[in-house]
């Protein structure tokens, strides 16, 4: 369908949940403070593919994305425990070892782009509507 309707109310922090939107696993990532601040921090590293962390979010605590990477489409790692995160404590693309920030910036291996934003709200309801 067009849109889901997803509740956050039962995702602690620190934790991430993986959903399904039009067929594409979305990560729903809900960040500790030491995430978003080495998210922010990051800012002004040199980065590849050039955003803050503000314009990828709309609520610090909530990091919402595509979970494909943006080389050739494989779904990096990083969602369950123990995963391997990366040099950066994102996500880490086993394919061809690409690292993907807090923020999920590319900062490291061959994908050109940062982890894609999908459209969503977050409504008071305690939910997100993703699509
Ligand atoms: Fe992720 Fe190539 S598909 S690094």
């Amino acid at each position: 369908q067009a849109s889901i309707e997803v509740s956050l109310g039962s995702i602690e922090v620190g934790q991430r949940v993986t959903v399904k939107w039009r067929g594409q696993p979305i990560f729903i990532d809900r960040r500790t403070p030491s995430q978003i601040a080495s998210a922010v921090a990051d800012d002004s590293a040199e980065l590849r593919d050039p955003q803050t962390d503000s314009e990828r979010v709309q609520d610090a605590e909530w990091l919402i994305v595509v979970g494909i990477c943006t080389h050739l489409g494989c779904v990096p790692l990083g969602q369950r425990k123990g995963d391997p995160q990366g040099q950066w404590g994102g996500w880490f693309c086993p394919c061809h070892g690409s690292h993907y920030d807090t923020s999920g910036r590319i900062r490291k291996g061959p994908a050109p782009k940062n982890l894609v934003v999908p459209p969503y709200r977050l409504a008071s309801s305690g939910t997100v509507i993703i699509g």
